[in-house]
């Protein structure tokens, strides 16, 4: 059975209200073996493009694979434990960034990679696509597959598709198909001081 969103609501209570789309997301391992339309697919990095960027520099890349070649390619890098879920996902996306500016080190390069990514998933989770964040990788084969330059650094894999049925997976990964928790927002948030809590 394809997870409800009654069981997403159940693990995950927002504390205060929030747009929906946040605790409905969350990275399945199951994947349909099903294609995700141009359109639909080009929109969730037009999202990723809007995400800020210290200076503006927008340092991301995404580099896709959607062709059975490029996915190919793709799987020649994914960890074992990965690519047992991984290899039915229509898209894999590799996140990079320039690490480097004219006048330097750009010392926020993965922090803005990582909000890119962040923009990514809520706008695929807007069209009902699932994400997982893959950093089991070897990314030095990555590098030399993909010919990625030095200077960007490659961050992680993303797996983009619809999701699919948990029988699907080993058993192991089916007992761990299931949205998880988070920590309680007075145990994240301080106000002042470090440590010192807001109630
Ligand atoms: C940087 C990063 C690396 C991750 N690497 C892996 C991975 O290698 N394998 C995996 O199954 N999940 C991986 N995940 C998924 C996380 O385990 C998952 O996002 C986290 O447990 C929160 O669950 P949720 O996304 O379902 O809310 C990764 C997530 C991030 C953000």
């Amino acid at each position: 059975m394809v997870q409800t969103a009654t069981k997403v609501e159940n693990n995950r209570k927002a504390e205060y209200p929030i747009d929906p789309v946040f605790t409905n997301r969350w990275s399945p391992r199951a994947f349909l073996d099903k294609e995700v339309p141009e359109e639909i697919l080009l929109s969730v990095f037009e999202a990723a493009r809007w995400a800020p960027s210290g200076f503006n520099i927008q340092p991301w890349r995404f580099i896709l694979a959607r062709t059975e070649e490029n996915r190919e390619l793709f799987h020649s890098f994914i960890l074992p434990n990965n690519l047992t879920w991984c290899k039915n996902a229509p898209a894999l996306a590799l996140i990079v960034s320039e690490s480097e500016t004219e006048q330097g080190p750009n010392e926020y390069h993965t922090f803005d990679a990582g909000t890119a990514s962040g923009y990514l998933e809520i706008q695929a989770a807007k069209h009902g696509l699932s994400t997982h964040v893959v950093g089991g990788i070897d990314r030095d084969k990555a590098r030399e597959v993909l010919q990625i330059p030095e200077k960007f650094q490659i961050q992680n894999l993303i797996v983009i598709g619809y999701r699919g049925d948990k029988e699907t997976l080993p058993e192991i990964l089916q007992e761990r198909e299931q949205p998880n928790a988070r920590r309680p927002l007075n145990e994240i948030l301080f106000e002042g001081k470090f440590n010192q809590k807001i109630d």
